[in-house]
């Protein structure tokens, strides 16, 4: 089959690598792509908001499936203007991408079906949202309602940062329109652990677990950023963590879509914190994980169009996932500068290393091809991933990796999942 994939970060690579390894596959496209995805796919110059020259591509070059994987086209409704001209889609439609892209509906949902979250309010206005802060508890936590890149949180320490925060999110427009209304949240506190999951708008299969590094500098210091580096498993996803939420979380979320009139369909990423009172929703992603698919895809042993076929059609009852008894670590090679202002366009020397290496994977994010080579193009330039019989062999062996490659303002955390060996 010709499968189309639409994106062009280091989760599309991954996605397109395990696309590659199914049977099933004779042809992958993607749109627009990167220089690492155009080894194994042919890329194509139309972007990811560009929704009818996609579909009018699919159409032309019979494609069998598409795979959406950026967030922005998912809740603008890439699906279903892709399912109105009949081409299969895997991911879900506007009404559910929704999921993700409203904090405040999100946060309604979870009140409505009783799903653990933090308590919080919502804010059409800014005069509401400071009138609210002055009763309120300090830290507390500010979020644009829309999508803002990963951004558009602020922890706020004290009422006059709050305050700070809500005019630059409300008035300022920092994070754009996606600043028209907000949501006002408890802080809660303990370890934040991503869930990724394959939904069919009734099941629900979970993946292995996963958790980000979003913070750029080491020790979590510095800025945050789209993620500097994932470990996976995670070892606070315990049994006991993975009962509870099953019992409360995950299924309880795809019943509260069904009902709302909302099946969701594709990847929902549960971003939980394992707080003192239990876990908890943080937030709800529509789509996997960037870095966290570049951990997670890699040990997934099933066929992964078997499994989105199956989400669209509605059979993933008879699925079941399995992953790799190992572990893996990505480590995200990044422009020196990021995720300020950072310089591009640096030849990358030494990516052949990874062709021959087992268990070894170089992801490109922020890369094009040039007659010099393949240049930097962007502030995440590659996500390194190896993997190991356990975290701490994982995590030395995706480091030794960081140094097949260089160039020029390479910059790297250096405990990428490191909190993990003291643990
Ligand atoms: P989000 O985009 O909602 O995942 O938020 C980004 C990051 O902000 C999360 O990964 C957490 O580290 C932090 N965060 C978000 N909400 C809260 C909260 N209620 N309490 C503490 N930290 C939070
Ligand atoms: N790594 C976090 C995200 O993809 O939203």
């Amino acid at each position: 089959m010709k499968v189309l994939i639409v994106g062009s970060g280091g989760r599309e690579h991954a996605i397109a690598t395990s696309v590659a390894r199914s049977p099933k596959v004779e042809k992958i496209y993607c749109a627009p792509g990167n220089a690492g995805i155009g080894q194994i796919a042919e890329c194509v110059p139309i972007g990811a908001m560009e929704f009818e020259k996609l579909a009018a591509f699919a159409k032309e070059k019979e494609i069998d499936f598409t795979i959406v994987g950026m967030d922005d086209p998912l809740v603008g409704g890439l699906v279903d203007v892709l399912e109105a001209e009949g081409i299969k889609v895997f991911g879900p439609r506007k009404n559910a991408a929704i999921l993700e892209g409203s904090k405040a509906f999100s946060k309604d949902l979870m009140k409505k079906y009783h799903i653990p979250t933090a308590a919080y309010e919502n804010f059409d206005s800014a005069e509401e949202a400071l009138a609210y802060l002055q009763t309120a508890k300090f830290p507390i936590v500010l979020k644009a309602d829309g999508l803002a890149l990963g951004k558009g949180v602020l922890i706020c320490n004290t009422l006059e940062e709050a305050k700070d925060g809500v005019a630059s999110i409300m008035l300022d427009k920092k994070f754009g329109s996606a600043g028209n209304r907000m949501v006002i949240e408890e802080f809660m506190t303990g370890r934040e652990v991503s869930v990724l999951s394959f939904v069919d708008g009734k099941t629900i299969r979970i993946m292995t677990s996963a958790q980000d590094h979003k913070r750029a500098q080491d020790g979590d210091q510095g800025l945050n950023t789209g993620g500097m580096g994932t470990f996976s498993p995670s070892p606070f996803y315990t049994k006991e963590v993975d009962e509870f939420c099953h019992k409360y979380i995950y299924q309880a979320t795809v019943d509260a879509m069904a009902a709302e009139g909302r099946p969701f369909k594709g990847i929902i990423f549960f971003g939980l914190m394992l707080t003192p009172d239990g876990p908890k929703v943080l937030e709800y992603n529509a789509r996997f994980g960037d870095p966290e698919a570049q951990v997670v895809l890699p040990r997934m042993k099933n066929d992964i169009i078997e499994v989105m076929e199956a989400c669209v059609e509605g059979t993933l009852d008879q699925v079941e996932l399995e992953f790799e008894d190992n572990a893996a670590v990505c480590v995200v090679l990044a422009s020196d500068g990021y995720p300020v202002s950072y310089e591009k366009g640096f030849v990358i020397k030494g990516l052949e290393k990874f062709e021959q290496a087992e268990g070894y994977y170089c992801f490109h994010a922020g890369t094009k091809q040039t007659e010099q080579g393949i240049v930097t193009n962007g502030g995440r330039v590659l996500g390194v991933t190896a993997k190991g019989k356990d975290l701490k062999e994982a995590r030395a062996n995706a480091y030794a990796a960081t140094e097949w490659v260089e160039f020029e303002n390479k910059y790297m955390r250096h405990d990428i999942g490191k909190a993990i060996d003291e643990a």
